[in-house]
Order: structure tokens, then C-alpha cells, then sequence
């Protein structure tokens, strides 16, 4: 599932924009600035392909990549927080609810989780919101290289017990660093391995 390049499709800001349902697709959703693009572009190994900033609400559509014929990787604006205007930042919120939970052929959610923070509340409202639409998601630590071992078990206990709380969730945890390229090609194979 994994094989052949990856380019940028189309930007949309509308369920009525999305691209024809024809192929699998996983998506990166996640607190703003917690590392979505940044991780798109580790897996791709494609540097600029999903602009990353340290500006929280950077990416402000739901961003289609293909990955090789049969795959698309879909980059989510950010939940949480963003510098924009109230009105705005409603309709993304509003967009992201309705692809999470309306979109057939999305095979996996990667609900990223900052390795220094843990679940926080917001996080919590989206997991919730996948598990009543029936789509898994899996959790992916990321900026491991930021934290210190002894930290990062205790944020990983405590993601651990949030999502026990969660039917939608698959148990596994990737700890990822985008920067230092940990955990990107186990990403990369439970990707490839998604039917
Ligand atoms: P929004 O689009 O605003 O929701 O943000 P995002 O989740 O796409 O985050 P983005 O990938 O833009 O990264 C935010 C910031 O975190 C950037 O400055 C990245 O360079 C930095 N960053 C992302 N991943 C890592 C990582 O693994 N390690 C470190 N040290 N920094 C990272
Ligand atoms: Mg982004």
C-alpha cells in the first residue's frame, strides 16, 4: 500500500470538495502544532510536501496526498487552538468533525498526542467523536526527541488509561520524532499493512 511517490492533491475547506472516494485513506488529526505535517512529510520523506510552521493553525484545510496509487494520506487542521478569528476557526472545527465522522473510505485516524503532554480534554471530545462514528484510530506519540525517559512513561501511562476509555482505539502507541526519524518506518509499515 505503501509504494510510489507522494504529491499534494487538493487543499479543501468543504465535505462538497473532498476528492472522489476511490482509494484507501489515513489521516493525521491533533492538537495545532502538535506535529501533523511535520509527520507527513517524515513518512513521506518528502521535506516540504505538508507545510509545517511553529505557528499554531498553520495548516487551515483538509490537505489530500497521494501515496502511490492506492493511497491517501490526509493532513487535518489543527483542534485546540488557533491564532484566526472565532468564525473561522468554527468552520474548520466544523469541517473536521464532518470528515471524521462521514467519510467511507477512511481506514485509520493518527490521533497525534505531544510526547510532553499527554490526552488532554480536546483530544478526549475527538476520540469520542471516532468512536461514535466507528472509525480506529490509533494514537502517535510525537517530538519523543523533546522528552526525557523518565517523563515520557508517565505520559505514555496516562495515554495509556485515556484511551482504555475509548472502544475506536487500537492499542498500540507509536512514539515518533519527526525530526529524528524514530519510529517513521513502523509507521510507514502499519500503513502499508491497512487492507
Ligand atoms: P497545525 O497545522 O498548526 O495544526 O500544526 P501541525 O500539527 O501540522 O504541526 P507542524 O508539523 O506544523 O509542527 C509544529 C512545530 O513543531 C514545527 O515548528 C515543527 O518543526 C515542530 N516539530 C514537529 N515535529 C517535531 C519533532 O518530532 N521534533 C521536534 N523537536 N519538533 C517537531
Ligand atoms: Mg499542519
Amino acid at each position: 500500500l505503501f509504494a510510489g511517490d507522494s504529491e499534494f492533491v487538493k487543499g479543501v475547506v468543504a465535505m462538497s470538495g473532498l476528492p472522489e472516494a476511490d482509494r484507501i485513506e489515513v489521516c493525521f488529526a491533533g492538537r495545532s502544532n502538535v506535529g501533523k505535517s511535520s509527520l507527513i512529510n517524515a513518512v513521506t520523506g518528502r521535506k516540504g510536501l505538508a507545510r509545517a510552521s511553529n505557528t499554531p493553525g498553520r495548516t487551515q484545510e483538509i490537505n489530500f496526498f497521494t501515496q502511490g496509487p492506492e493511497l491517501y494520506l490526509v493532513d487535518l487542521p489543527g483542534y485546540g487552538f488557533a491564532n484566526a478569528p472565532l468564525k473561522i476557526v468554527e468552520k474548520w472545527q466544523k469541517l473536521l468533525k464532518q470528515y471524521l465522522s462521514g467519510r467511507q473510505t477512511l481506514r485509520r485516524a493518527f490521533v497525534l498526542i505531544d510526547s510532553r503532554h499527554g490526552v488532554k480534554p480536546v483530544d478526549d471530545e475527538i476520540m469520542s467523536l471516532l468512536d461514535s462514528s466507528a472509525v480506529t484510530f490509533q494514537c502517535v506519540m510525537t517530538k519523543a526527541d523533546k522528552v526525557k525517559a523518565k517523563d515520557r512513561d508517565r505520559i505514555l501511562s496516562q495515554v495509556r488509561q485515556a484511551l482504555s476509555k475509548h472502544p475506536a482505539a487500537y492499542p498500540e502507541i507509536i512514539l515518533t520524532s519527526s525530526e529524528k526519524g524514530d519510529g517513521i518506518p513502523t509507521l510507514r509499515s502499519i500503513i502499508a499493512n491497512l487492507e
